[in-house]
């Protein structure tokens, strides 16, 4: 087994010329896109159709009125003077998506850097999504389908590397490696296994991922605050969440 990670967006511009066809990729933004996708899907979400930029989502609600806008732009949900045509059913807080609002509904979601994550990947062999909140389902599923290549995508912030994509990535190494000792790491792999092993002792739920600059920027929007300390939760959902070759995220786990 290779394990490779990109730690930083600006990588996964390299993606386009590289061939993903044997490769697994799992894309991890832990605040918020990836932990609220697994918020969805837990609660009862059909599909989520992520996306790059607003206009994409609001035609696809054009073409499926039924179908609910979600998604953030600077961390809050995008108004209609942003989009151009509706008010966002949904932002990007996890704390949203319940089961009342989304149990049989298909989503259309963008946001600043999870779904351009899960587009960057497009043609791999599977494309997974990563988060401290379903993060034991996610390790079990990699260590069942034993893939000879997985790639780890840290989502980013902007375009900086984000600490608490980094530190749930390293969670994952950490899990695989310590599986299987011959598996090969790349540097930045090692890199992110190092940061897990050496915070994972350290603190709470929010302390785990309070420290990066989203995690200080949610901190000072309010009643977004809370979402830090719930994306810094671990397995509260026992979901895997995939990328299908349709476009859409939905439950998955086994093996295609
Ligand atoms: C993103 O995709 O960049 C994030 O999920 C941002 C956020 O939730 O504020």
């Amino acid at each position: 087994m290779n394990i490779e990670v990109l730690l930083t967006p600006a990588e996964q511009a390299g993606l386009r010329e590289r061939d993903l066809r044997d490769t697994t990729c799992v894309v991890f933004d832990v605040l918020r896109a990836t932990s609220t996708m697994a918020e969805a899907l837990a609660n009862g979400a059909e599909a989520i159709a992520p996306v790059c930029e607003i206009a994409e989502a609001v035609a696809l609600r054009e073409a499926h009125p039924d179908w609910l806008l979600a998604g953030e732009r600077n961390g809050v949900r995008i108004s209609a003077a942003l989009s151009g045509g509706p008010d966002f059913d949904l932002g990007n807080s996890p704390r949203e998506f319940t089961r009342e609002t989304v149990a049989g509904r298909t989503l259309v979601m963008t946001t600043t850097n999870g779904t351009r994550a899960l587009q960057a990947c497009a043609g791999a062999a599977r494309i997974l999504t990563g988060a401290f909140v379903n993060l034991l389902a996610l390790q079990s599923a990699l260590s069942a389908a034993r893939a000879r290549d997985i790639l780890l995508v840290c989502a980013g912030t902007g375009t900086a590397c984000a600490s608490e994509d980094v530190l749930c990535a390293g969670a994952v190494v950490d899990a695989l490696a310590s599986r299987e000792p011959s598996v090969r790491l790349s540097d930045a792999a090692i890199v992110a296994r190092a940061y897990y092993r050496d915070e994972a002792p350290v603190g709470g739920r929010e302390e785990r991922i309070a420290h990066g600059a989203n995690g200080r920027r949610l901190l000072g929007l309010g009643e977004l605050a809370q979402d830090v300390e719930h994306c810094g939760s671990f397995d509260l959902h026992d979901v895997v969440c995939e990328m299908g070759k349709d476009g859409f995220v939905r439950l998955g786990g086994a093996e295609k």
